[in-house]
């Protein structure tokens, strides 16, 4: 049998591995600290003249000054394409180990996942937001926390198949999502996102939604049930008086529908069963 060696985790646990596995670690972490430092000085080149070819066709008299912060934060936010996409089908390179990987869709300014990261540190986190000030929040918390383990990325969940790789994604999070009323058409949540689901999500794998609005609920019940990939495993019109309220992480939007409206929040666990 191979000799073991000992090594010291990345959250401090003592861990027995092979000499090759050993190898294969350091690897990882060279590649992610290489990323790193080359996302660091390109933020640090990029001036304010270039920031906006990111995010705009053309230049613009007044930026947000949240999209110049989003500099400040190599290590927890992404919003270069051509850096996203390359993670394609190797974000576990990215984070420097082995451990699931999970997605929030549309996080808001990132209470919910950062909360998530630090509770598993064994897990990896992405989180999806379009909104500047949002990402900058959620980074500005990650790092505040020294958090390891996840990173905001400026993408529309419409478009995971760019850059997430097949069974990449063990649990998708969707929490309070715009229900677009009248223009139901443009929910995230939709037959097309269940076949992108089928790509990345690995079997036995979950998606998580929480709402606010009754009738966004009752139509993805509607729509699971005619999915035959996909089975509802937990439902409930009271998350906040159910068997899952001691677990559940509060969002933003969360807080605010308890306190100011004193709303039911509405919850659903879907999972894919082939
Ligand atoms: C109603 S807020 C909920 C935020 C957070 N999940 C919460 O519960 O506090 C919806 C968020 O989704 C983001 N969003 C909307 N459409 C999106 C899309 N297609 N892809 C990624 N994020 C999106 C918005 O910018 C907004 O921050």
């Amino acid at each position: 049998m191979e000799n073991k060696i000992e090594i010291i985790g990345k959250n401090g646990q003592k861990l027995e591995i092979t000499k090759a596995e050993k190898e294969k670690r350091a690897n990882i972490k060279k590649v992610n600290d290489e990323f790193k430092k080359i996302n660091a000085e390109k933020s640090k080149i990029i001036n304010e003249q270039e920031l906006w070819k990111y995010f705009f066709e053309k230049p613009k008299r007044n930026y947000n000054k949240y999209m110049y912060e989003m500099l400040e934060f190599p290590e927890y936010l992404m919003y270069n394409n051509e850096n996203v996409d390359k993670y394609c089908g190797k974000w576990n390179d990215f984070f420097g180990n082995n451990n699931d990987i999970y997605l929030e869709i549309g996080c808001g300014s990132g209470n919910f996942t950062v909360q998530n990261a630090e509770k598993f540190k064994d897990r990896n986190y992405i989180a999806l937001e379009l909104r500047f000030k949002r990402l900058v929040l959620g980074a500005k918390k990650s790092k505040k926390r020294n958090l390891n383990n996840i990173l905001f990325v400026r993408k529309r969940g419409e478009t995971i198949l760019d850059f997430i790789g097949k069974n990449e994604i063990s649990g998708v999070y969707i929490n309070f999502p715009d229900p677009w009323e009248g223009e139901e058409r443009k929910r995230v949540i939709s037959e097309s996102l269940f076949s992108k689901l089928d790509i990345i999500l690995k079997t036995d794998g979950k998606l998580f939604f929480k709402t606010d609005h009754e009738q966004y609920y009752e139509d993805v019940l509607e729509l699971v049930k005619a999915l035959e990939n996909y089975q509802i495993v937990y439902h409930t019109r009271d998350l906040h008086n159910s068997e899952k309220a001691n677990e559940n992480i509060k969002t933003e939007f969360e807080q605010m529908f308890l306190s100011k409206h004193n709303m039911n929040i509405k919850y659903i666990e879907i999972k894919k069963i082939k």
